[in-house]
Formats: C-alpha cells, structure tokens, sequence
C-alpha cells in the first residue's frame, strides 16, 4: 500500500509494543518515520526492521517529559524532511496500585509520562503541521493526524487501576479539545484517540506488580511476581484472548490516513469487546 507516500511520521515510545508495530505498519503505507524512545536500543532496533522491510526511519532517544527535548526533535523533523504530518503519542507506562497504597510519586510519574508527554508532543508538532507544504498534493497547504494512544483504561474504570484510568481519560479529553481548537483554526489537522484493550506488549510484565488489578477482575496473578501478562487477563475479555501489536497499528494507519478524513475528536476502540458489556 502506499497512502502514506510522501509524508512523514513522528513516533514515540517505538522501541517495543504498539509503537514498533505502528512504525513497521506506517512505513509499509509509504511514511518516513522518525521514531523516538527513552530505549536506545530497542528504538534502533525498531529503525533497523523498518528500513529491512524497505522504508525509512531515523531514529532518536528521547524522554516525553523533556520540553526541550521535543523542540530539538521537531526542528530536526522539519530539517531532515521539511514536513510533519503524523504524530502518535504512544509512549506510555502503567502501574497498579490501590488508591489508598498509591505514592505521590507513582501517581505524578505516571501522569508525566502518558498525559503530560502529550501533551508536550501535541503543542510542539502543531506549529510544524500548521507549516504549508513545499511540494506534492498538499502544496501551500497545512494538515496532519495527531493520534493519541489511550486505553480502554480511558473509557471505564479498572481496579487497582486508579491513576493509569487517570491519565488515560485525560488523554481522551485532551484529544477532543485539540480537536475542537484545529478545527476552529481550520488548520486541516484532526486529532483522534485510539482505545487498546488487552494487547500482548511487554507492558503487562509490569503493570501489575502489585495485584491489584487481578485481584479486582478476579483473574489470578501473583501479587509482587509479575505473573499477570496479557494472556492470563485477556480471559476476562469478550474473545478471550489478547491482541496483537498490529491490530493496534492497523487502526493507527488509518487514522493516519485520508480514509479517516472525516474523522476528529473520535474515539477508536479496538478491545476485542472489551468495553461492550
Ligand atoms: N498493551 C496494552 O494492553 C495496552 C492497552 C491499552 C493502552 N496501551 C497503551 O499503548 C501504549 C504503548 O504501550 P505498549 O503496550 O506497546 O507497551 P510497551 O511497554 O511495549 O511500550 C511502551 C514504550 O514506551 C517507552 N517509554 C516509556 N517511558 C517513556 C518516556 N518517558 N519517554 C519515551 N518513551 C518512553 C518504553 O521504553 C517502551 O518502548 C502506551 O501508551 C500504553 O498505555 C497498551
């Protein structure tokens, strides 16, 4: 496929998961990534599969939480291709925790990662999305997809899930509003969440740690081992087992692409059923 030839995406969190998947699956639709992560060696990993497979990324360390940091790299975007038409926030941590065992610090670590690195990725791509294009079918024309990875975590509450279920609907708020504001400007950008369920990512070798997560879906788990992973919770889901990176990607290069045109502000559940009971 090539409905992305010729434009150029900015990827967070690329070194594992969704976001690798998101950048092997934009590049095979004709994107340039440039792909960042606070992982070095999995982002250059990711760089590498993505450039056997026929495309081209480059590749960055960053941390999201670092507003300087993203400035340097939108400019070095803009240098290296002149153009910004994609941005996925999908760097993103979780943890669990019941809310009266919660540390401030757990709490305010968890925000700065999934909400405020959004946050900081949305404000620093805008003014180069915003910025005409030189060439191509876009000439003189500003636009772009700014895609926010939130969670099933966004839409409903989870046990044990507190602060995570915070961040995550933030997230989908913000989308709406940034939605609201480029629609106001009439700027061409849309900006849309995407709602993972239960995906099979090294995410959930962390995540809870504490049991309280299956504890309250009453899936099993050891508490303080690291023995919940996305199999064992994905039995509480409609289908019964967990998705795939790429299920993710797939709905993330549509909503990269002009199939989604008309689509702003929007949710994309993609949860195997997850939420619909
Ligand atoms: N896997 C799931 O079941 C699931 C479900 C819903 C939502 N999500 C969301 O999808 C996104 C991707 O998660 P994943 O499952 O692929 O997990 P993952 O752990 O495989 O990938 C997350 C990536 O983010 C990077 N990262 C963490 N902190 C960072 C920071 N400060 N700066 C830059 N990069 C940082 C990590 O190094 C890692 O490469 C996250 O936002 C997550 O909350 C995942």
């Amino acid at each position: 496929m090539s409905r992305l030839l010729g434009r150029v995406a900015f990827v967070t969190g690329a070194a594992s998961g969704i976001g690798r998947a998101a950048a092997l699956r934009l590049a095979q639709d004709g994107a340039s990534v440039f792909i960042t992560d606070i992982d070095k060696e999995g982002g250059r990993e990711t760089a590498n599969m993505v450039t056997a497979a026929g495309g081209r990324a480059e590749f960055r360390a960053q941390d999201v939480v670092d507003e300087p940091r993203w400035a340097e790299l939108v400019a070095r975007v803009m240098a290296l291709f002149g153009r910004l038409d994609i941005l996925v926030n999908n760097a993103g941590i979780g943890s669990s925790a019941l809310v009266t065992e919660m540390t401030l610090e757990a709490w305010n670590h968890q925000i700065a990662i999934n909400m405020t690195g959004v946050f900081l990725g949305t404000k620093h791509a805008l003014p180069a999305m915003r910025t005409p294009r030189p060439d191509g079918p876009m000439a003189g024309k500003t636009g772009g997809s700014i895609i926010n990875i939130s969670s099933v975590a966004g839409l409903a509450g989870s046990p044990g899930m507190s602060g995570y279920c915070a961040t995550k609907g933030g997230v989908r708020l913000f989308t709406k509003a940034v939605a609201m504001e480029c629609a106001a400007a009439r700027d061409g950008v849309r900006c849309n969440s995407v709602h993972p369920g239960i995906i099979d990512t090294p995410i959930w070798q962390k995540l809870d740690e504490s049991g309280a997560l299956a504890t309250g879906l009453n899936v099993g788990g050891t508490p303080g081992a690291n023995a919940l992973d996305a199999d064992i919770i994905a039995q509480a889901a409609p289908l019964g087992y967990p998705g795939q990176p790429m299920d993710i990607a797939d709905g993330i290069a549509f909503l990269a692409s002009d199939e989604s045109r008309y689509m702003t502000g929007s949710e994309l559940v993609i949860d195997g059923g997850w939420t619909a009971h």
